[in-house]
């Protein structure tokens, strides 16, 4: 399993000051030097925490892959085919949220969510779609051309440690094998910490968990290269 970093957060702390520091490019740097095997941004409609410089700097000088979410908006679909990244992450976007809060609704939207990867596909660039852990999300996914589909871990990283547990992990389980079967390769992540990471390895084929929250969180205390190392350690 690899281990996608997001380092939305050091530009979140960076922008609370509005300076220059912390410095996301060098955060991407410690993070490929420490295990990680991508580099994942989120380019929000409101550019909360990456702008678009940051993205347009990543991809020159990150030497891992850059994974960019962005939501169904073409200025940012414009930003992702002037750029390239290795790949993007279609995710649901709400002003207001504080975070990505529920997985896409592909099955709801099969047309719009074909019809706007198709330029990113055509143009080389792999495509995930962030969903949650259900049948009909699946299915749909596997009928929009992406090649990857991304569960969300949301519910499960919540129901960590209590009698919900088991039922959420198995959507993850069940879903994945059912991607797995239709020709999707599988992804996970939110919430995923440093606790509740290791059922992951309970499900077979996963390719690459995407974290951000706890790393960043952890290297507070300790770094950023010993969360990353600790993170890559726990998930390899
Ligand atoms: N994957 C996606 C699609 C996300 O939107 C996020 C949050 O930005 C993450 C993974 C990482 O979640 P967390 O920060 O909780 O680890």
């Amino acid at each position: 399993m690899l281990l996608g970093v997001n380092i939305d957060h050091v530009a979140t702390l960076r922008n609370a000051r509005g300076g220059k520091e912390p410095d996301v490019i060098q955060a991407a740097y410690i993070c490929e030097q420490n295990g990680g095997t991508s580099i994942t941004t989120h380019l929000r409609e409101d550019r909360r925490h990456i702008k678009d410089e940051d993205v347009r700097t990543l991809i020159k000088t990150i030497s891992t892959k850059l994974n960019l979410e962005m939501a169904m908006a073409e200025d940012i679909q414009k930003i992702a085919l002037e750029i390239k990244p290795h790949s993007i992450c279609l995710v649901p976007e709400k002003r207001q949220e504080i975070t990505t809060e529920g997985g896409l609704d592909v099955a709801g939207q099969l047309d719009k969510v074909t019809e706007f990867i198709a330029p990113l596909l055509n143009a080389g660039i792999i495509v995930s779609l962030f969903i949650d852990p259900e049948k009909k999300q699946v299915e749909a996914s596997a009928k929009t051309g992406a090649q990857f589909i991304e569960m969300h871990t949301g519910a499960y990283s919540e129901a960590y440690g209590t009698d919900k547990e088991e039922a959420e992990f198995q959507k993850l389980k069940t879903s994945a094998k059912l991607a797995q079967d239709m020709g999707l390769n599988v992804n996970a992540g939110h919430g995923l910490n440093y606790e509740n990471v290791h059922r992951m390895h309970e499900i077979p084929g996963l390719y690459e968990l995407n974290i951000g929250h706890s790393i960043i969180s952890r290297a507070v205390f300790t770094g950023l290269p010993e969360a990353v190392r600790k993170m890559a350690d726990l998930i390899k």
